[in-house]
């Protein structure tokens, strides 16, 4: 059980000024929930932000009533005394709090919460409204990668500043999300981990299992790890969004597009004391290119270990398990006279049901891109079936809940939509492109 606050708040996230944020619980990101798998978590929110709030663990297999969906609010205790947010003809759940159960009978993994509201999820997450849930259980646990200190959550995130500290969104006052300047997301000039801008992190020379999250609206990263001399130490990925691989995949370069998780382990030992990794982003230009630094300081014994096998519970569906195929276009076009980003033709609409199936069917769903969509299915973990028409990618590997379509691309997924009932999301995780329309409704009966 947890209690969870929402609250206004400010910290020094740039040397000397003060960030006015939104929280979770005064901090960003918000406080880290660790669970077991299998051991349900309640967590209460109480809304003391000034606007309307919903909650969404992203990864997490939970039932409807918890899952945040974009209409079911949390009001501000202010507006009981306007009633403004009562008369929003959308707003279906309207709570001073919320409980928010969660079962996690799920393969250990890291997800992570944030905020889900309708038409204003991106410049909520950007204020600050995100946070990790990390799921583990025995059996990972007992494999031997690193662990303790030794273990990293890195939730990367872009943010731009005024001189004065305070956060840059863009925004007009006649729509609620973004301009039609910044269709293709918000970006920011300053690249913050765990909350602090291009941070060094003191490291013994041995293995981190470093577990990345891109919690950024719309930035994409390609991670490589660079010491000082100019050598590029590997990155093996033991776990995709929904956890372990089946094996390790040794990458030199990561893609992480905005939402995705990796785990990936990376061997410091080859690194002098006092030598420097730095984690950097092959796709930034100039101070956006680097995102951390790892700096080596101790010689240190290792007993860690990267199994050769990691897991043997990943659902193997074929294609031919599936009940039927569908097809979305995500892509550009225009509603109510304004540009914005559509599935199949149509901008997000609670009222309409886009996708309904069944309980325990297998699907196909082939999704195809005008331009880049991390495109994230909630509840349901899939696995990626093919890529412009190709086997997968090695990032590809495993059970996942975010896949970026790259420009022109289709990419195949599969997956089974079990555990429960009910009414879901689908959604570009670009989250202004989810703000301007992309996103549908699925329901499971
Ligand atoms: Cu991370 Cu529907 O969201
Ligand atoms: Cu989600
Ligand atoms: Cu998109």
């Amino acid at each position: 059980r947890y209690e969870i606050t929402q609250r206004e708040a400010s910290a020094e996230i740039l040397p000397g000024l003060r960030t006015p944020l939104w929280t979770y619980e005064g901090t960003f990101p918000g406080p880290t929930i660790e669970s077991r798998r299998g051991h349900p978590v309640t967590v209460t929110h109480r809304n003391e932000l000034p606007v309307p709030t919903v909650v969404h663990l992203h990864g997490g297999r939970t039932p409807a009533d918890s899952d945040g969906y974009p209409t079911d609010l949390v009001l501000p205790r202010s507006t009981m005394h306007t009633g403004h947010a009562m008369h929003d003809p959308r707003a279906v759940v309207t709570e001073l709090t919320r409980d928010y159960t969660f079962p996690l009978d799920q393969r250990p993994a890291l997800l992570w919460y944030h905020d889900h509201r309708m038409d204003y999820t991106a410049p909520a997450i950007w204020r600050g409204l995100a946070g990790l849930h990390i799921v583990r259980d025995d059996a990972e646990e007992s494999l031997g990668l690193p662990a303790g200190s030794r273990e990293l959550p890195l939730m990367i995130a872009d943010r731009a500043f005024a001189a004065d500290g305070s956060l840059i969104y863009p925004a007009l006052p006649d729509r609620p999300g973004v301009t039609e300047e910044y269709l293709a997301g918000v970006l920011g000039d300053v690249i913050l981990v765990n909350g602090a801008p291009w941070p060094v992190h003191e490291v013994d020379a041995a293995r981190y299992r470093l577990r990345v999250l891109n919690a950024s609206n719309a930035r994409h990263y390609e991670l490589e790890a660079v010491t000082d001399n100019g050598r590029r130490l590997d990155l093996v990925q033991v776990g995709a969004d929904q956890g372990l691989l089946a094996a390790p995949v040794t990458h030199s370069a990561l893609p992480v597009a905005p939402a995705e998780r990796y785990d990936v382990i990376v061997d410091f030992a080859g690194v002098p004391v006092g030598g420097r990794v730095l984690i950097r982003n092959r796709l930034g230009v100039g101070r956006t290119r680097d995102v951390m630094a790892f700096r080596v300081v101790r010689r240190a014994t290792d007993d860690s270990r990267i199994p050769g096998v990691l897991s043997a519970d990943l659902p193997a569906w074929q294609r031919s398990d599936a009940a039927r195929v569908r097809e979305f276009a995500f892509r550009a076009g225009r509603t109510h006279g304004r540009h914005g980003w559509l599935i199949g033709g149509l901008p997000f609409d609670p009222a309409r049901s886009d996708v309904v199936t069944e309980l325990g069917d297998v699907e196909v769903w082939r999704l195809v891109a005008d331009v880049h969509h991390p495109v994230h299915l909630h509840l349901a973990g899939f696995r990626v079936l093919s890529r412009g028409g190709r086997p997968p990618l090695p990032h590809d590997a495993g059970l996942k809940d975010t896949v970026s379509l790259r420009p022109g691309e289709s990419v195949e997924i599969i997956t089974r939509f079990d555990g429960y009932r009910g009414r879901y999301l689908f959604h570009c995780h670009n989250a202004e492109h989810e703000d301007m329309g992309m996103m549908a409704n699925l329901e499971i009966i």
